[in-house]
């Protein structure tokens, strides 16, 4: 069994995770960034799945495929897409079992090319008309700028009044690190 320091929103979502991808036949990644949430699922998923990598930027699109080909792990089933990641999944012609955002800004980029929680909201809802039953919408947040934190918040709200008979939603967060660290949120759509 792998080992995940439950350190960080992002390796505690990938623990988390990591049992639903073998399994998962369509998996997207909504914000590819550098690329490392994109190859830990294309590393776990079968070969029969489709996973779809999203980013606004030309620079996160590159980098992504950049990381699967060094760490061999590019195939034709990993459809990477430059745009809004609303657009993008609108677009999405099948039902997701797992969703991933991984909000934010790109560490080497223009940082105000950050996600916006008006979109990423209106991402979520696509999302939440998508997502499979038993499937999962993964969200890490970074409340430590001001964008990022009315982005958490606004998501926050949002995910607390979804219906509860439909979907299964929490959160995640360290109890004992300075300053605002990342939150993770899930929603499970029930079976
Ligand atoms: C924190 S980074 C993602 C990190 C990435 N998952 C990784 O593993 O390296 C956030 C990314 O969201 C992208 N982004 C911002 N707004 C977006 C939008 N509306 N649609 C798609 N991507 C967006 C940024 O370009 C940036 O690359």
């Amino acid at each position: 069994m792998e080992q995940y320091p439950l350190k960080n929103a992002v390796y505690v979502g990938h623990a988390l995770l990591q049992p639903y991808i073998p399994t998962a036949r369509v998996l997207v990644d909504m914000t590819c960034g550098n690329g490392h949430d994109t190859a830990f699922l294309a590393g776990h998923m079968s070969p029969q799945a489709t996973l779809y990598a999203f980013d606004l930027q030309a620079q996160a699109i590159e980098a992504t495929r950049k990381r699967l080909a060094a760490e061999n792990l590019w195939s034709p089933q990993i459809k990477l897409q430059q745009g809004s990641h609303d657009k993008l999944l609108e677009e999405l012609q099948e039902t997701a079992d797992i969703i991933l955002f991984n909000l934010g800004y790109l560490p080497s980029g223009d940082h105000s090319l950050c996600t916006k929680g008006e979109i990423t909201i209106k991402a979520i809802k696509i999302g939440l008309h998508k997502i499979a039953k038993m499937g999962i919408i993964m969200i890490a947040a970074y409340p430590g700028t001001e964008t990022g934190a009315a982005e958490a918040e606004a998501v926050r709200s949002f995910l607390q009044k979804l219906p509860q008979k439909e979907f299964d939603v929490s959160s995640w967060q360290p109890l004992n690190q300075i300053h605002f660290p990342p939150i993770l949120y899930m929603i499970q759509k029930r079976g």
